[in-house]
């Protein structure tokens, strides 16, 4: 099975809100816009849904200042070991710099060689500073080595541990081409006893590479994270380890076989992201699992995430939503518009779907197909997960499709007296959906929708395996739609 690429995102590229007085002005306009909604929906017959809306925005947002996790496990207590290579690092180190912060994140970039004249001196302030790993050309079991670039990639646990760095709690691994979500990891790593062994990671999508390698074996590129007591015992070890499986040629193989050995089994964790696809993942990105994000990775192998950007652009566009909001990055948010009879799928900070029909969030959960396995000469089942097909040519399943545009963090929006802050997020429509509406009469099409407005809360955020609930405000004909945020009511189903 081919991958199919689907959308034909031939548009000109989205301007990007980036002038901070533009952006002003733009937002003042929205606000008054969505303040005009109000009150003209207030008068309408259906006050009913309005008022809800109303009583969304005056609930009391519990407050939780941003990165109040458990004072437990912090961001100083992991250390980073990055594997990068220099042959690739000058197209790599973009997405490096896209989640590193200098003096707040620890660790290392290890390299196979010391870097050219061109990388020197060193960025320190964008990247994390370098190290090249050890020779191990000199080793005396050098000549039995299948593929040196693998020990290597393995023996950077051991040299990142060598540093010596104090009071770590994690070593959290990765490659040059893996996209972190700090604040995220720190969250869900604090949930953990550190003082155990602990391996923690996410295996392929790809049933396959799982089945070539293990069902559980962490795939390195996703990221994963051992305890600082395992990667002590495992330091000791390594060696002796490498010269047991001297004739393996993958160094996360290498490793799982080696803490097989030694007792520590995958600790499996949501959120990390090997990305065994290819192609337009957005099928994926727009319907991911009720966890935070932690890790995208092979970034390089699939289509760039935002279909109008190069695919450095694409990753510090999502970053702009991330350092606003971790906690909502991709999560996924299902409300209606039950006059229009449309569902609207927001993935927070990358995508909405809006749909001429209402589907329950069972339906609306599952993956569209929109990319391929790594080896598309696989037959099916491709995928550890479930996914549905692109409906082609079928106008009520076939969702009209926006991307994450702007972001602004609008302070003081006054309704009826009262001060509410918001983050608003604007989706932009990626291209014309090309297929009449879906209902026969015609008059509930979303063609005129070109842009979706989504207002969350800047105090509230989620907590891992939580999830939001919103409501929807369109006017027919208008040519955009706005989605408020807020709390679900107690056991509230989305169907
Ligand atoms: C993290 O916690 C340690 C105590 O375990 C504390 O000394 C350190 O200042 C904290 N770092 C940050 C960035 O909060
Ligand atoms: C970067 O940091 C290293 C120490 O980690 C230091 O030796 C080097 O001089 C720094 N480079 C620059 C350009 O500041
Ligand atoms: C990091 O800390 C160093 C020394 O404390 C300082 O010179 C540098 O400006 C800091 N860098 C950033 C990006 O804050
Ligand atoms: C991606 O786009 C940015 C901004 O337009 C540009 O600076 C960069 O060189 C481009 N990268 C590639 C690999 O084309
Ligand atoms: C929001 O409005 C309140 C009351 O009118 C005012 O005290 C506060 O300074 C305003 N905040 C901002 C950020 O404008
Ligand atoms: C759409 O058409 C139906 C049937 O003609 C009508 O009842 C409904 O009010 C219309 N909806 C809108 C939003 O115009």
């Amino acid at each position: 099975m081919s991958a199919p690429m689907l959308i034909n995102f031939t548009t000109t590229p989205q301007k990007l809100n980036s002038l901070p007085l533009g952006a002003l002005f733009k937002s003042l306009a929205i606000l008054g816009l969505v303040l005009f909604l109000f009150y003209i929906s207030l008068q309408e017959t259906y006050s009913y849904q309005s008022s809800d809306i109303l009583a969304s925005f005056k609930q009391k947002w519990p407050a939780s200042s941003p990165l109040s996790y458990p004072p437990t496990t912090n961001i100083s207590h992991i250390v980073f070991g990055i594997i990068g290579s220099m042959n690739t690092w000058n197209h790599k180190r973009s997405y490096v710099k896209s989640w590193w912060r200098s003096n707040v994140t620890r660790g290392y970039l290890f390299l196979d060689r010391y870097p050219t004249m061109e990388f020197l001196p060193w960025p320190n302030s964008s990247y994390p500073p370098f190290r090249v790993n050890e020779d191990i050309t000199k080793q005396k079991l050098y000549p039995e080595v299948k593929r040196p670039d693998q020990i290597r990639i393995v023996r950077t646990i051991l040299e990142t541990f060598r540093e010596g760095d104090k009071d770590v709690r994690w070593f959290v691994m990765a490659d040059d081409d893996t996209i972190l979500f700090v604040d995220n990891l720190v969250e869900v790593l604090a949930k953990y006893d550190h003082t155990k062994y602990l391996y923690i990671g996410a295996n392929s999508e790809c049933v396959k590479s799982n089945f070539d390698f293990s069902f559980n074996m962490a795939f390195g590129g996703a990221g994963y994270a051992l305890s600082y007591p395992l990667a002590a015992a495992l330091a000791t070890k390594m060696d002796k380890c490498i010269q047991r499986y001297i004739h393996l040629w993958v160094s996360d193989f290498m490793l799982y076989s080696c803490l097989t050995d030694l007792g520590v089994p995958l600790t499996y964790q949501k959120g990390l992201h090997q990305i065994d696809l290819v192609g337009d993942i957005s099928g994926l990105l727009s319907a991911h699992p009720q966890t935070p994000l932690l890790s995208l990775h092979h970034i390089d192998t699939i289509n760039p995430i935002f279909p109008s950007m190069n695919r450095s652009e694409s990753i510090n566009h999502l970053m702009k939503a991330a350092k606003v909001d971790h906690s909502r990055i991709l999560q996924q948010t299902i409300c209606y518009h039950r006059l229009s009879s449309w569902s609207v799928s927001i993935t927070w900070g990358y995508s909405v779907h809006v749909y001429e029909n209402i589907f329950p969030a069972s339906f609306l959960k599952k993956p569209l197909e929109t990319f391929g396995p790594w080896n598309n000469r696989e037959r099916p089942p491709l995928y550890m997960f479930n996914t549905r097909p692109w409906p082609f040519n079928n106008p009520c399943e076939t969702p009209h499709v926006f991307y994450f545009d702007s972001i602004t963090e609008t302070s003081n929006t006054s309704i009826e007296g009262n001060n509410y802050q918001q983050i608003l997020t604007t989706y932009a429509r990626a291209s014309p959906r090309g297929l009449p509406a879906c209902s026969s009469n015609g008059n509930l099409s979303a063609d005129s929708v070109t842009k979706i407005h989504v207002f969350s809360s800047p105090t509230k955020r989620l907590e891992s395996g939580e999830r939001d609930c919103c409501n929807v405000v369109h006017e027919a004909g208008m040519d955009s739609a706005e989605v408020i945020y807020r709390a679900c009511t107690k056991d509230e189903t989305i169907s």
